[in-house]
């Protein structure tokens, strides 16, 4: 262990930022590489004279800083980690890096069920890194949820994942394309939730470099309007929702319409848009009949 001044810490940051990059990535190679917790980081400034340990001498996350700024590889990948919720996920280009827009989804979900005792069924579709099936588990622990993705390394660090944070059995997951591994389930899910990959063809290719070089494609893709794979678990998400289940869809910043269209074609009722907090709308949701 290395230790040195707040004081110098800070200056050591500032010099970072100047070279481009942002607050949040900075502060994900501290913690996950360099060991300074969140909370530490925060309290840097209350005493410039507290000294301050690392895991890794300040040249090391230095290089790593600048791997990141040069290549612009996302530093959740240089790390391994994210922060999602209360969560810190096992990531790596297997998986898309959860979004913080996608954190609401879970509290959608407390709205619709607000009793957490309660002996549902969940599933997700495409669960990628596991952050949303984990997230209801540990908050539902009665409920049973089954998670599914059609990439087996994505599924081994959910199940990683889930391992990781917590000690509970009420979370499976399955490989295989949308609703496929959940032919047992038929007619018995309360809710199924699913943020697919939408984005349309052109959009694709004009991805930041950050993405469109580092993040899966099968993760991001839509097809050619971005809604192929929408259209696909909306269709058949009446097979396998009970009477009065609900199905949340994340979409891109401009398909809520659409979506809702979808919905409504396939008999939902009370589908809503529900924004995220920049104002997008974000989620569609709806009851099967
Ligand atoms: C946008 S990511 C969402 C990941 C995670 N749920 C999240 O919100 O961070 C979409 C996920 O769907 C998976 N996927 C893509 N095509 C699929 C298919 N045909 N069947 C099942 N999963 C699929 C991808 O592997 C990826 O993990």
């Amino acid at each position: 262990m290395r230790s040195i001044s707040a004081k110098e810490l800070l200056f050591w940051k500032k010099k970072q930022l100047s070279k481009g990059g942002d607050i949040p990535s900075l502060s994900l190679l501290l913690d996950c590489i360099g060991g300074i917790s969140r909370n530490d980081q925060n309290s840097l400034k209350l005493n410039f004279e507290s000294r301050i340990y690392l895991k890794k001498n300040l040249d090391y996350l230095e290089t790593i800083w600048e791997d990141h700024l040069r290549d612009s590889i996302p530093m959740q990948y240089l790390c391994g980690w994210t922060f999602w919720r209360n969560l810190k996920l096992n990531v790596t280009d297997k998986v898309l890096i959860p979004r913080p827009e996608t954190e609401l989804v879970v509290d959608i979900v407390f709205n619709i069920f607000k009793e957490k005792s309660q002996r549902l069924s969940f599933a997700e579709l495409g669960t990628g890194s596991g952050a949303v099936s984990i997230a209801l588990a540990l908050e539902y622990p009665f409920c049973e949820i089954i998670a599914t993705d059609i990439d087996q390394d994505a599924l081994d660090i959910a199940s990683r994942n889930y391992m990781n944070s917590s000690s509970q059995s009420n979370l499976r997951f399955y490989c295989g394309n949308w609703w496929q591994p959940f032919e047992s389930f038929k007619g018995k899910l309360d809710l199924a939730i699913s943020n697919p990959p939408y984005i349309p063809k052109d959009t694709y290719e004009k991805l930041p470099k950050a993405v469109k070089n580092f993040e899966p494609k099968i993760a991001l893709f839509g097809g050619e309007d971005g809604l192929s794979h929408i259209r696909e678990i909306i269709q058949h998400a009446p097979l396998f929702l009970r009477e009065k289940g609900w199905l949340i869809i994340e979409n891109h910043y401009d398909q809520g319409e659409k979506v809702k269209q979808l919905f409504m074609k396939n008999k939902f009722t009370l589908v809503e848009i529900v924004k995220d907090f920049s104002g997008i709308g974000r989620f569609t949701i709806g009851r099967y009949k």
